[in-house]
């Protein structure tokens, strides 16, 4: 392996997130405008150029490679990547392979990435009411996700659910959310609500259910145990005695984790963001194509970029105004 990729605060670069596509089959408001215009197919790197673009990163010391999108599972042809991407399983390069997803493709898909060496993925489930289901994605319809999510759980993957924390929205589904994943033998993570996309700010603000507020509601009905284990992203795990099941917290609000940041983004048109809550990027798709024949000019570009990795995010809801906030929607860069 050649030199493995530092930043310039000591922060070892071991996980890529790859958007693979900026399009989705929902439009949940935190997320998207109703009104989304998508990038042309010429814009997007092809398969093959996605291939060699993970691939560099691998060898450049990359561990965790997540897919996400939009939504990953509709992009066209997606399978021929997972399949490529398996090979860095088996040699031992890569230690994990997984998506997040909205979970709608997962039926047709759910059999395909277990054969690929996915193990466990995250699916993004915000309630369990069918009609606030339809509110908060749009186009989604949750009986589609539930199937999906039984796809998952009998191709035996391992389930996540992503759900983001909206005062007024969810907070009267605490608990009934934690239940069923008890119920179904799958660990949940709760997401602070970012300043992501120009979509309605005031409303925004208004939907910040902080996290630790949620802790504390927790701690009246369970008794909670701080884990040390890490999945290898911003979440910080608790335990929850009585049932035993296990619960996340990602709280770029209330506790910034950028410190331990070890990550790294790329879009589906190989620009490079380093940090989710800045506006820096870098295009990587200009060496990827001027140099067929060789990695050294990408290789160089990727060191470039992450010699620019900023600190950490200012997203920041105090003073009930907004701070950091980010014009670009969540969808580009996968969250
Ligand atoms: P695990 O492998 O299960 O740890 O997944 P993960 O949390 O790394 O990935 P996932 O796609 O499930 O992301 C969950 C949420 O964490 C998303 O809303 C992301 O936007 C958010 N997230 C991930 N990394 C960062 C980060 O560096 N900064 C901020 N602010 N949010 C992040
Ligand atoms: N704030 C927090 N999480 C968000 N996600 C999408 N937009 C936002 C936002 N503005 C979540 C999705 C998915 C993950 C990739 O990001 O629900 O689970
Ligand atoms: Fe699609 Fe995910 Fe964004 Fe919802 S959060 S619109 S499912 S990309």
């Amino acid at each position: 392996m050649s030199q493995p990729l530092i930043d310039p605060f000591e922060r070892a670069i071991s996980y890529l997130r790859v958007s693979v596509t900026d399009r989705c089959d929902f439009r949940c408001v935190y997320c998207m405008s109703e009104n989304m215009t998508f990038l042309p197919k010429k814009e997007l790197l092809t398969l093959e150029e996605l291939d060699r673009l993970c691939s560099t990163f691998v060898r450049l010391g990359v561990q965790k490679l997540r897919i996400t999108g939009g939504e990953p599972l509709v992009r066209r042809g997606i399978m021929t990547y997972f399949d490529a991407m398996s090979r860095h399983l088996e040699s031992g390069a890569l230690k994990e392979l997984t998506l997040t997803t909205n979970g709608s493709q997962l039926e047709k898909y759910a059999d395909d990435l277990a054969a690929c060496g996915v193990k466990r993925i995250n699916i993004s489930l915000d309630t369990l009411d069918e009609a606030k289901f339809a509110e908060i994605t749009r186009w989604g319809r949750l009986p589609q996700v539930i199937k999906g999510i039984d796809a998952a759980q009998k191709a035996g993957l391992r389930v996540k659910i992503n759900t983001v924390a909206l005062k007024g929205f969810n907070e009267d589904e605490l608990f009934p959310l934690i239940d069923w994943c008890a119920s179904r033998d799958m660990d949940l993570t709760f997401i602070e609500v970012m300043p992501m996309g120009d979509i309605g700010n005031e409303n925004r603000l208004g939907q910040y259910w902080s996290l630790k507020d949620m802790r504390k509601t927790i701690g009246e009905r369970f008794t909670m145990t701080d884990l040390a284990e890490r999945t290898g992203g911003p979440a910080r795990y608790i335990r929850l005695e009585e049932t035993g099941q296990k619960i996340g917290f990602i709280t770029p609000l209330t506790h910034n984790f950028c410190e331990s940041c070890n990550r790294v983004r790329i879009t589906c048109t190989g620009e490079i963001y380093t940090c989710l809550g800045q506006e820096g990027k870098s295009d990587l798709r200009a060496p990827l194509r001027a140099y067929p024949d060789t990695d050294f000019p990408l290789e160089e570009a990727i060191r470039a970029a992450i010699a620019l990795k900023p600190k950490g995010h200012d997203f920041d809801y105090s003073r009930q105004e907004l701070g950091g906030q980010m014009t670009r929607h969540m969808s580009h860069t996968g969250g």
